[in-house]
């Protein structure tokens, strides 16, 4: 649990509404959370869709796992505690960035059910969507893809509390989307993404 320290603040209300931002980009701001194993293809499908929004003249962005534990989360590891503090950072960022107006994608491990549910009611809670991806590849496809050669690395034992092979990973029951590097190449997977989108009223359809 997160240790509350800030006292004595104020929330300050600024003077431009998120319709407003809204509107100037002529698109809704939401959160599209993609979870799943380790070199399950979350990245590749974020990043995919996220150049396919841009090419339709939206504004999507990524926040990548690795990538912000080069900077913001440098000081978190991969302890149950640290991965929980790392979703619930990536969780606000992620609603600072739709309160924006902006697409945005994360791509997370995000083991833990409890850690995406407060994310999700954080969403909630701002009236901002959220919608969770499941990227369900099989661990033994992820384990052969095996991108940046650490499943072969936490066989061998070199490295401890690797997710799938000796810490767990729980599937999301409700996903709004189930995805797989399996079965569908990264283009069906930003399609799916749009779609979904569209079928949401959270993006105009292409003939609109
Ligand atoms: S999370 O569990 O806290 O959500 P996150 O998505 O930020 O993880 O980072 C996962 C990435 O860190 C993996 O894709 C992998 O490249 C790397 N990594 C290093 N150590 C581990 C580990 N013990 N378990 C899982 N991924 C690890």
């Amino acid at each position: 649990m997160t240790k509350i320290k800030a006292t004595n603040i104020t929330w300050h209300e600024g003077h431009v509404s998120r319709d407003e931002r809204e509107g100037l980009l002529k698109q809704k701001g939401v959160t599209i959370w993609f979870t799943g194993l380790s070199g399950s293809g979350k990245s590749t499908f974020a990043y995919t869709a996220e150049h396919a929004l841009v090419q339709r003249g939206h504004l999507a962005y990524v926040l990548d796992g690795d990538n912000i534990r080069h900077g913001l989360n440098k000081n978190l590891g991969f302890s149950a505690e640290d991965r929980e503090e790392n979703i619930r950072r990536i969780g606000e960022v992620a609603k600072l960035f739709a309160d924006t107006g902006v697409i945005t994608m994360t791509s997370f491990i995000s083991p833990y059910v409890k850690d995406r549910d407060i994310v999700r009611k954080l969403h909630e809670a701002a009236s901002l969507p959220f919608v969770e991806i499941f990227v369900d590849t099989p661990i033994a496809v992820c384990e052969e893809r095996d991108p940046k050669g650490l499943y072969k690395k936490a066989r061998a034992g070199e490295i401890k509390g690797f997710t799938g092979i000796d810490d767990p990973y729980e599937a999301p029951p409700k996903p709004e989307l189930t995805i797989s590097a399996e079965k569908t190449t990264p283009q069906e997977g930003a399609l799916a993404v749009i779609e979904y989108l569209e079928s949401k009223g959270l993006l105009p359809t292409l003939a609109e």
